[in-house]
Parts: C-alpha cells; sequence; structure tokens
C-alpha cells in the first residue's frame, strides 16, 4: 500500500490563515496538481477539522478525463471515496460536504461511529481504534483497507491529522507545494501540528523532484521508513 500527503503552504510555512479560513493561496496549477493525485489514489483521508474549518472535501470539480478515464478502465468509480477521519465523530450533518456528490465513508472509533451507523450520510462507517477506544489504530486501518482493495492513499490534511500520520509512520510520500505568500501568526496552522517531535525522532525525508512553475516549487519527497536505516548526513 502506498500512502501520500498532499498540501500546500505558504512560503513561511502555513497552510491557511490565522482565521484558518480554506486556503486560497494556491495557483490553478496547484489545484491541477491536487487533482490529478486525488484522482491516482484509491481513497482519499482528511481530517475533520479541514471540513469544520470551512472547506468542502476535494470533489473534482474540472476533472482530467484522462484520468478519470483510466480510474473507469481500472473498474474504479470516477472520483475516490473521501474519507473523514475523526474520533469523535462529532461532525455537523448540515455541512456543504455532505451534499457533495461524491462516496463519503467515515474512519472513527467505536464510540464515534454511534451517531452514524443508522443514518445514510457515510457509505462506509470504518472502526479501527486502539485497545482504549480512545484512537485510530493505524495498523487495522492498513489492514481494513487493504481487505477492500485499497492500495493508493491520498491524503490530503490537516495539520493535527499529519501529525498523527507521521507519529504512526504511516506516510510513504509527500508532495508540498511551496506558494508565493506570507501569512505569520502563531495561530495559523503548519503542515504538521501536534505535539511535535524532537530532533532525534524527527521523520527524515528524501528529495525526490523539484519542480518550479511559474511563482511555485512543487516538492516531491519520500519518507524514511522508520525502520529504515538513517544514511550520515
Ligand atoms: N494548505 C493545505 O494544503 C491544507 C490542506 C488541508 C487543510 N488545510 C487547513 O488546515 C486546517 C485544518 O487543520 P487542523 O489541524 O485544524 O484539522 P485536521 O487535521 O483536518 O482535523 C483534525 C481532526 O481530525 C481528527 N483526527 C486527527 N488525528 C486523528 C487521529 N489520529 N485519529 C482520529 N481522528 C483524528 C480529529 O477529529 P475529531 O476532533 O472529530 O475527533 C481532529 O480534531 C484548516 O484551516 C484547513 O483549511 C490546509
Amino acid at each position: 500500500m502506498k500512502t501520500t500527503l498532499v498540501l500546500a503552504m505558504t512560503a513561511d510555512g502555513k497552510i491557511a490563515d490565522v482565521t484558518k479560513s480554506p486556503p486560497t493561496f494556491g495557483s490553478d496549477r496547484d489545484y491541477a496538481h491536487m487533482v490529478e493525485q486525488i484522482l491516482l489514489a484509491d481513497v482519499v483521508l482528511v481530517g475533520s477539522g479541514t471540513l469544520l474549518d470551512g472547506n468542502e472535501s476535494s470533489e473534482v470539480r474540472e476533472p482530467d478525463r484522462a484520468l478519470i478515464q483510466a480510474r473507469i478502465d481500472r473498474g474504479q468509480t470516477p472520483q475516490p471515496p473521501q474519507i473523514i477521519c475523526s474520533r469523535s465523530g462529532k461532525i455537523d450533518p448540515q455541512l456543504p460536504f455532505f451534499s457533495q456528490p461524491i462516496e463519503r465513508w467515515l474512519l472513527t472509533t467505536k464510540k464515534g461511529s454511534l451517531d452514524w451507523i443508522e443514518r445514510a450520510s457515510f457509505g462506509r462507517v470504518l472502526v479501527c481504534e486502539t485497545a482504549d477506544g480512545s484512537d485510530i489504530d493505524w495498523q487495522a486501518v492498513k489492514v481494513k483497507l487493504a481487505e477492500l482493495g485499497v492500495e493508493n492513499i491520498c491524503f490530503l490534511g490537516g495539520s493535527e491529522l499529519a501529525a498523527s500520520l507521521f507519529a504512526a509512520d504511516f506516510i510513504d510520500e509527500l508532495w508540498l507545494t511551496i506558494c508565493p505568500f506570507i501569512y505569520g501568526g502563531s495561530a495559523a496552522p503548519s503542515p504538521v501540528s501536534g505535539v511535535g517531535f524532537t530532533s532525534d525522532l524527527a521523520p527524515r525525508l528524501r528529495l525526490l523532484s523539484v519542480d518550479r512553475v511559474e511563482q511555485e516549487l512543487f516538492l516531491h519527497y519520500q519518507v524514511e521508513k522508520k525502520s529504515e536505516d538513517i544514511p550520515p548526513t
């Protein structure tokens, strides 16, 4: 299974402004890049906070016909299911997300699933929890998604979910677009929040490619697995 995190940030390392409104700093090229990553994936996974902050899910509105046709040829739906990740399951059913013409799944704990199993809002409710029921068991997620035929997962943030995924050593690749803006503000989120890593435990990246397109940089990294030997610098 391949797992890819796709994010865009300002030149000062912010993925949203201090109001946490949906990011508008990416160019059309960056949008096309995100669409490509979405359409290459079997499922898309996003944190519930990203929906709460006013984002709709990343429904592909200007589809790349060739990529959609390739999905159909592979026997897939034109757009991948969007999985919302929430421990608590506390998600407002009135959010615009629930009116979007996409397949919706929920990844949560047993407790978080209670409000949703009787409703039709999510096509699937996946429960993969740790032994004490307080968190998601990411190894169990891998097993469950593999059973459903998932081979490629595209993560679209936000920063808290990204922190959980890095902590669980669950990300194989990172696409990071650097956009020509400065947002500032300590309350504005960076790509990865959570409790942070000490320098000796920080995930390490290998730069696979850099593309400059007009004013933006598209960085493609491989995430070194914790079990791998880290080469000396
Ligand atoms: N620039 C970009 O590329 C980009 C991309 C995405 C988002 N954003 C921005 O990022 C901000 C949102 O980021 P965020 O950090 O506030 O929220 P987030 O990461 O999208 O969502 C946080 C929520 O996800 C759930 N979650 C996180 N880790 C989990 C885990 N291990 N297990 C189960 N559930 C987990 C929790 O849901 P519950 O509390 O419901 O349990 C948590 O409250 C928004 O401003 C958005 O616009 C920017």
